[in-house]
């Protein structure tokens, strides 16, 4: 029995499934960095940390503009402590609260041709504006966990790179949105990768990090 597949995701998130478990077995490298199991990096706590990347093929870690913060911004130094202790796919949530594009408070990206509806992500105590179906995952044949939403949504886009000099200088970041009349990211504006750089099961103080 199939359960009802409203969107590829399930698809492919048992399609990722099917991949691991035949790969997994016949061969522990250690050492080998080409094809980690990504869907268990994306797991406990940790940061998510913002690529400038139009690639997920070709990003590394080297291409990091910044982080992003326990309100949801992106910022050049200000790192959060995420959790997504739930199943997969996951929710993210941050010492704030729960984290999603829901928060109709946020503002919309008007630059962009298909962004006047959408809402800048945010992390929010409130669960009411934390959509229920908003979840999280990542595809196993990447080789960093770059976090994906909906419908294969693996890329943002943020207006501009948030300032080094002022390590807590915050930028909104919206899903990318294009179509035939922007194929691309909105003009003057960077299309990102998120990727995320596990910490382990527990924050420091053990405390300030709560599964939502
Ligand atoms: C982002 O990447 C583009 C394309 O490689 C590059 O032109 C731009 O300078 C980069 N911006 C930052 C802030 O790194």
């Amino acid at each position: 029995m199939h359960p009802p597949q409203s969107s590829l995701v399930p698809t492919l998130l048992s399609l990722s499934i099917l991949l691991t478990s035949s790969l997994a077995a016949p061969m522990p490298v250690p050492g080998e960095a080409s094809s980690p199991d990504v869907t268990k990096l994306f797991n406990g706590l940790g940061h998510i940390f913002v690529l400038n990347s139009t690639s997920y093929a070709s990003a590394s870690l080297a291409d990091s503009i910044g982080c992003l913060s326990s309100d949801g911004f992106v910022t050049a130094s200000d790192c959060a402590v995420f959790s997504t202790v739930t199943t997969y796919p996951k929710t993210i949530s941050s010492k704030v609260g729960g984290c999603s594009f829901g928060n109709q408070d946020m503002p919309t990206n008007d630059d962009s041709r298909y962004g006047g509806r959408q809402h800048a992500w945010s992390c929010n105590e409130d669960a009411k504006i934390v959509p229920e179906g908003e979840r999280y995952y990542t595809i196993n044949g990447f080789k960093h966990p770059f976090i994906c939403n909906g419908n294969l949504n693996c890329y943002y886009d943020i207006p501009r790179a948030p300032s080094r000099k002022d390590g807590k200088d915050k930028v909104f970041v919206w899903q990318f949105a294009w179509g035939s009349e922007q194929m691309g990211i909105t003009p003057g504006h960077l299309q990102v990768l998120w990727v995320w750089v596990p910490l382990g099961e527990k924050d420091g103080d053990g405390s300030s990090v709560k599964p939502f």
